[in-house]
C-alpha cells in the first residue's frame, strides 16, 4: 500500500480491482459518498493515488487507499489480499482489456494477454476472494462482464472470449454460493464513455456514462440481482441475438 487515510471501525468498505478505469473511479466515487473506505487497487500506482486525490477532493472526509495489483501476477494474489487493511465488504472487478482483434489473431503471446486480463486474472483473484468472503460468512461480488461475452462476433471475438469465461465462471459462482450470505452479481454495461471506447462511434442510446454503471451497482446494496445489463435495453437485444442460429449468424456483420 503506499497511500491511506485512517478509517472508522464502522465504515464498509469497498475494494475496486481496476481502480485507474473509469468504471471502476466512478463506481469508488459513488460509494466514497455513502460513506464507504475505498481501496483502489490498480497496477499503475501512480495513477490510482490521483485518482483517490481526486476523491477526497471531492467528497469531504473520504478514505481512500491504493493498492498494487497487476491482474497478470496471480502468484502475487494472496501477499495482495493480505496487505489489504481489512477483509472488503464489497468487490467491483472492472480490469479488462480490449485490445485489437487483428493483432490477436495474428500474435498469440498477444492473444493470451487479452484472454487473461479479462478472464484468468479476475476469476483466479475472485476465486480467492470467495473463499474469504464465505469463510467470513458474507460479502459481495460484483464482475463488470460485457454483452461482447454473450455470442462471439468477427471484430472481437478474442475479447469477447475472455468475457464469455468471465460471465460463465460468475455464473457457477454465483450457483456454488448461492446457500450462502455470498452473493454474486455480473454487470453487462453495453456501451459505455470511457477511454477504451475512446473514438468508437457508439450508438448513443445503447450507451451508458460511467456514472450510471455506478449507480446501478451502488444500488446493489439494497436490491438484490443476479446479472445485470445497465442499460436495460441491451437485455431483449441480447437475446435475440444469442438465439440466431449459427448458420444464419456467420453470415451477418454485426
Ligand atoms: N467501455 C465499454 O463500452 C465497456 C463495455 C462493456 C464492458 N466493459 C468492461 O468494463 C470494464 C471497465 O472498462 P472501462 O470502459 O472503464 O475501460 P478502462 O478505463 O480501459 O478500464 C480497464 C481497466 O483495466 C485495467 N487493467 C488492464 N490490464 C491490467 C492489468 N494487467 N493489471 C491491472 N489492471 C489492468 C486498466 O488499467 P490501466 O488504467 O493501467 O490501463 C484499467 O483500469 C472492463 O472490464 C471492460 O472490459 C467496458
Amino acid at each position: 500500500m503506499t497511500e491511506t487515510t485512517p478509517r472508522t471501525n464502522n465504515a464498509r468498505s469497498l475494494l475496486v480491482i481496476g481502480g485507474t478505469s473509469d468504471m471502476g473511479r466512478a463506481v469508488a466515487a459513488a460509494y466514497a459518498e455513502m460513506g464507504w473506505t475505498i481501496a483502489l487497487a490498480a497496477r499503475d500506482i501512480e495513477a490510482a493515488g490521483r485518482d483517490a486525490a481526486d476523491i477526497r477532493t471531492r467528497v469531504e472526509a473520504a478514505r481512500v487507499a491504493v493498492h498494487h495489483l497487476d491482474i497478470l501476477e496471480t502468484d502475487t494474489f494472496g501477499a495482495f489480499l493480505d496487505g489489504l487493511d481489512t477483509l472488503p465488504d464489497t468487490v467491483v472487478c472492472v480490469v479488462g482489456m480490449l485490445g485489437d482483434q487483428e493483432r490477436a489473431q495474428d500474435d498469440p503471446h498477444y492473444a493470451a494477454r487479452v484472454m487473461r486480463t479479462n478472464f484468468e486474472g479476475p476469476a483466479l483473484l475472485l476465486e480467492m476472494l470467495a473463499r474469504r468472503f464465505a469463510d467470513r460468512g458474507r460479502g459481495l461480488i460484483v464482475g463488470v462482464s460485457s454483452v461482447a461475452g454473450d455470442r462471439g462476433r468477427a471484430s472481437n471475438y478474442v475479447y469477447g472470449s475472455g468475457k464469455a469465461g468471465l460471465t460463465a465462471y460468475l455464473s457457477g459462482l454465483r450457483n456454488r454460493l448461492s446457500a450462502t450470505d455470498v452473493r454474486v452479481v455480473t454487470v453487462k454495461p453495453g456501451f459505455v464513455r470511457t477511454k477504451m471506447t475512446a473514438g468508437m462511434d457508439l450508438v448513443g442510446p445503447l450507451t451508458a456514462t460511467p456514472q450510471a454503471v455506478a449507480a446501478r451497482i451502488a444500488a446493489l446494496q439494497s436490491r438484490r440481482a443476479d446479472v445485470i445489463y445497465v442499460l436495460r435495453a441491451w437485455w431483449p437485444i441480447m437475446s435475440i441475438i444469442r438465439a440466431i442460429p449459427e448458420t444464419v449468424f456467420k453470415k451477418l456483420k454485426l
